[in-house]
């Protein structure tokens, strides 16, 4: 069990991604649930301050494997949601949804059966800390908030300099102090999680570099390593 934890837009879901690929692990990015949820929310109306009603959307929400094993594929109630969830709307109510104890306390669950017995590499927020507190290797990614704006803003077409752009680090830098100052499960890097920063690297320079923390912590974990 790999955890890989760090802020918006560190890299953790490519690099894990990556990562899980060489290693012929699955990969599972728990941020797609809160997302799911805070999408749901969204479109039923829900008050992303009522516990009660939001936990008890957590059943309408799946997620599946795609190609390879990568549980990427999010289905609310039969349609397939992964593009939508990936908006601004939901950046906005996400971190209101994901700091509700009945909504951590649901996803939390989840999350475990979806790791199962293990031969994973799982992101987010709390899984070195919370979900997966046992991981064979915990790492936090990091960039500076202006560089991970930037890679936001790229990804989805917009430039990094306009207001759009601006927009989106406010929004990053807001959600940063949210997910960390909340009172359950805040964002935070394990004790015993090995700090990668990934400023000025390519995608492949990170990836090497999480491989070369990762493989020799492996081989020297019960059952001698990844698949
Ligand atoms: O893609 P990005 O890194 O910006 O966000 P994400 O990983 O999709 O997570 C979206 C939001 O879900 C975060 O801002 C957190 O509020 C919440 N989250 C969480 O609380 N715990 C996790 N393990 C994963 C995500
Ligand atoms: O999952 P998370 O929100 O942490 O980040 P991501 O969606 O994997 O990465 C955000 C963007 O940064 C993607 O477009 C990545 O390709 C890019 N990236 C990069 O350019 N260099 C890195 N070292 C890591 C990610």
């Amino acid at each position: 069990m790999i955890a890989l934890d760090g802020p918006g837009s560190s890299g953790k879901s490519s690099v894990g991604a990556a990562v899980a690929a060489a290693l012929g692990l699955r990969f599972f990015d728990s941020g797609l649930l809160y997302r799911a949820l805070s999408w749901t929310a969204i479109a039923r109306g829900v008050d992303p301050a009522d516990g009660a009603a939001l936990a008890a959307l957590a059943p309408s929400v799946a997620v599946e494997a795609g190609v390879g094993g990568r549980l990427e594929r999010v289905v609310v109630e039969g349609r397939d949601v992964s593009a939508a969830i990936r908006t601004p709307e939901v950046d906005r109510v996400v971190s209101a949804v994901a700091r509700v104890p009945q909504v951590r306390a649901a996803l939390l669950v989840r999350q475990r059966a979806l790791v199962g017995r293990g031969g994973i590499v799982v992101a987010g927020r709390d899984i070195g800390t919370v979900v997966l507190p046992d991981a064979d290797v915990k790492i936090w990614l990091d960039a500076s908030t202006e560089v991970r704006a930037a890679r936001r803003a790229e990804e989805r077409g917009i430039d990094p300099g306009s207001v759009a752009g601006r927009t989106i680090l406010a929004d990053l830098l807001r959600r940063d102090g949210a997910d960390g100052g909340r009172a359950i499960a805040p964002a935070r890097p394990a004790d015993d999680a090995v700090h990668v920063r990934t400023d000025g690297n390519t995608l492949e320079q990170t990836v090497a570099a999480v491989l070369a923390v990762v493989m020799p912590r492996l081989a020297a974990a019960p059952g001698g390593g990844a698949g």
